[in-house]
């Protein structure tokens, strides 16, 4: 229905406005009884798509990467669809617009989104109750909490900033996520380099009383030596996983609108995605969990990340394309690969080497 109907209808109007009218309807999923109808039309369960990390059980491998629900605004809607775990944010100390609309673009021949978002945020403070309120539903998904700096913070005052909102925050997510790979928040991505990593770790370090997992969100453009420092960076300072990765300056794979500005998602970085986790996973062993996240919009997506080395994985753009019932169809698909291939379960096909 997705598909033949309301994509088509969807896909008439801005992207923006589509999806900030999606949002709104899907906090309707608040009510128990539309929670209980989703439950019954999306639910699927079964043990052997399990992970156990962080502490945590992931009830399957699949999560809804973060700037979906940037707000947490739909985490009910988001939960009843049967995601594992649902990356709240990208969060910033205070409320920001972000760039000028338009700033999402599809491209449907590329299966593919450029957004140029910057970071809208109603910010950490309106956020807040609504994430204490997801954080303390009795049964829900795994929470993961994406902090960013703001647009008007300069890079030598942000690790200051991102302390803000980790400590305003830090009670109310699983795991927490710094990100620091945002293609259009302008200097945002010089916090990989190792002094900057460095200070800025040390600084959410000093926060995490309860040792909360922090993990850090990459660029995907991110290659040789400076994706090595970043490792090391990573490896001393004790970061508990790599979230791999942001959207693209890339523009290949792309067939139409290479030169719309933003980052580019979906399709055409599921290959770039997949071989960056490879490349980490190798280069620490396995050691630093990985979060693979680029282009995933089938199981065998699914598979081929998590054989790279990812231990969870998240998505987004298929979602545009594909709709809720995605979630469904893919841990379905997930229990025939186990069945077919005789695999007792799926986090047999990755983890620590
Ligand atoms: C994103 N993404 C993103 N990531 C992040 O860490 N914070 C954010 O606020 C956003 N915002 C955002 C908006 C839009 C419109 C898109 C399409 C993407 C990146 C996202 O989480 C993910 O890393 C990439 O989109 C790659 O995954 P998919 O979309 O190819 O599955």
């Amino acid at each position: 229905m997705y598909k033949s109907l309301i994509r088509p209808l969807i896909f008439q109007l801005d992207s923006e406005l589509a999806h900030n009218l999606f949002v709104k309807a899907a906090r309707g999923a608040e009510l128990p009884i539309a929670q209980k109808a989703l439950k019954k039309i999306y639910a699927y369960e079964d043990p052997r798509l399990e992970v156990g990390l962080f502490g945590f059980n992931f009830a399957s491998p699949l999560g809804l990467a973060a700037g979906f629900d940037k707000n947490c605004e739909a985490f009910d809607y988001f939960s009843a669809l049967g995601f594992a775990f649902i990356e709240v944010g990208t969060v910033t100390s205070q409320a920001q617009p972000g760039n000028p609309r338009p700033r999402i673009f599809r491209i449907p021949e590329s299966r593919a989104i450029i957004n140029r978002m910057g970071f809208p945020s109603e910010g950490m403070s309106l956020v807040k109750p609504r994430l204490a309120r997801a954080y303390n539903r009795k049964s829900r998904p795994v929470i993961g909490v994406n902090i960013g700096k703001l647009k008007s913070v300069s890079l030598d005052d942000a690790a200051r900033d991102y302390q803000l909102c980790f400590r305003e925050l830090r009670n109310y997510g699983d795991y927490f996520v710094l990100n620091v790979s945002s293609p259009n928040t302008p200097e945002l991505r010089r916090l990989q380099e190792p002094e900057r990593l460095k200070d800025l770790l040390q600084s959410i370090s000093e926060l995490n009383k309860d040792k909360k997992p922090v993990l850090l969100k990459i660029a995907p453009d991110l290659e040789g030596k400076d994706l090595a420092d970043l490792i090391k960076v990573c490896a001393s300072a004790s970061v508990d996983g790599i979230v791999a990765t942001n959207t693209t300056f890339s523009r290949s794979g792309l067939i139409k609108d290479p030169n719309q500005t933003g980052g580019l998602s979906g399709e055409p970085l599921r290959q770039i995605a997949i071989k960056k986790v490879r490349y980490i996973s190798d280069a620490t062993a396995g050691t630093i969990p990985i979060i693979g996240v680029g282009g995933i919009s089938t199981a065998a997506d699914v598979v081929a990340m998590l054989q790279a080395g990812a231990r969870l994985v998240q998505l987004y753009t298929a979602f545009i394309y594909e709709g809720p019932s995605l979630v469904r169809k893919i841990k379905q698909d997930l229990s025939l690969y186990l069945d077919r291939n005789g695999i007792a379960k799926l986090s047999d096909l990755t983890g620590p080497r």
